[in-house]
C-alpha cells in the first residue's frame, strides 16, 4: 500500500523570511516523518536555504518543474540535476499551471520526468481535466490520456507520485466531492496496476485543489487517496501542519 505523502506547493510565493514557516514545518512532530512524508516545493531560491535549515529532520524539499537537459542554454530553466544539487527529494511535473500557462504538453513532462529520474528525483506528475472537459463528459478520458502520455516509459514505480488535481478546484474554493475523487482516483490506480502490476499499488496517488484544514480529512478518507498536494494552505505552517495531523491520523486508523 501507498505511503502516505502530503506536499506543499508554494508556487510564486516565499521570500527568504517565509523559510521561518519551513524552519516551523521541519521542526513540527507532525513532519516527523512516522507515519507519512511531508514535503515542501518551494521556488528555487528558497530551495538550497531551506535544505540546509531542515537537515536532519523529515521534512522534504521540492521543485516545481525541471528542464529535460542536464545544463545549457536555456536562460531561465532549472535542471532537475540542478535541484539534486541544492538537496531536493522531489519535483513537480506537469502542473496544471505550467501546462496551460506554459504550453507544456505530455510529451513534454514526460521528457522532464525522465531527467527528474535520472537525476535520483521522484517525479510529482499532475494530471487534471478542466471545468469544460468535465462537463463534456471527458473526464475519464482527459485523465487516461495524460496518464499516458506524461509517465516516462523508463520509470519504475518506486520513483513516481501522481497528482490529481481537477483545474477548476485549483485556487477556487471549489473541492471536488468525495464521490468524484474516488471516481478519477480508482481510474488513475488502475492504470497503474495496469502499467506496473502490483506495484502500482504502492504508488501514492493525491489529491490537490483547495485542500485546507477544513476539508481534509474527509478528502483524505477516501478510497486511493494517499496524500495531499496542497497550494494556499501550505504557505502558513500552523494550515499545513493541521493537514498533516488529519493525514497522520488517517494512515494510523488505516494501519500504515
Ligand atoms: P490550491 O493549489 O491548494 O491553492 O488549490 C493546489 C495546487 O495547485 O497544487
Amino acid at each position: 500500500m501507498a505511503r502516505t505523502l502530503i506536499a506543499g506547493n508554494w508556487k510564486m510565493n516565499g521570500l527568504r523570511a517565509d523559510l521561518e514557516e519551513v524552519r516551523a514545518v521541519a521542526g513540527a512532530p507532525e513532519a516527523a516523518g512516522t507515519r507519512i512524508d511531508v514535503l515542501l516545493c518551494l521556488p528555487a531560491t528558497l530551495l538550497r536555504e531551506a535544505c540546509v535549515l531542515a537537515q536532519g529532520t523529515a521534512l522534504r524539499l521540492g521543485g516545481q518543474t525541471c528542464h529535460t537537459a542536464v545544463k545549457g542554454a536555456y536562460t531561465g530553466d532549472v535542471s532537475a540535476h540542478m535541484l539534486a544539487d541544492a538537496g531536493a527529494s522531489h519535483v513537480i511535473l506537469g502542473h496544471s499551471e505550467r501546462r496551460s500557462v506554459h504550453g507544456e504538453t505530455s510529451a513534454m513532462i514526460a521528457a522532464q520526468a525522465e531527467a527528474a529520474l535520472g537525476a535520483g528525483l521522484k517525479a510529482i506528475i499532475c494530471v487534471g481535466e478542466t471545468l469544460a472537459e468535465r462537463e463534456g463528459g471527458q473526464v475519464l478520458d482527459v485523465i487516461a490520456g495524460q496518464l499516458g502520455a506524461s509517465i516516462p516509459e523508463m520509470a519504475s514505480p518506486g520513483e513516481l507520485v501522481i497528482a490529481y488535481e481537477p483545474v477548476w478546484a485549483i485556487g477556487t474554493g471549489h473541492v471536488a466531492g468525495p464521490v468524484q475523487i474516488a471516481e478519477v482516483h480508482g481510474l488513475i490506480r488502475q492504470h497503474l496496476r495496469d502499467r506496473f502490476g502490483e506495484a502500482g499499488s504502492d504508488i501514492a496517488i493525491l489529491y490537490g485543489g483547495s485542500m485546507n484544514p477544513a476539508n481534509a480529512a474527509e478528502i483524505l478518507a477516501v478510497e486511493n487517496v494517499n496524500g495531499g498536494l496542497v497550494g494556499g494552505a501550505s504557505l502558513r505552517a500552523v494550515d499545513f501542519l493541521q493537514i498533516c495531523a488529519h493525514a497522520e491520523r488517517q494512515a494510523g486508523s488505516a494501519g500504515l
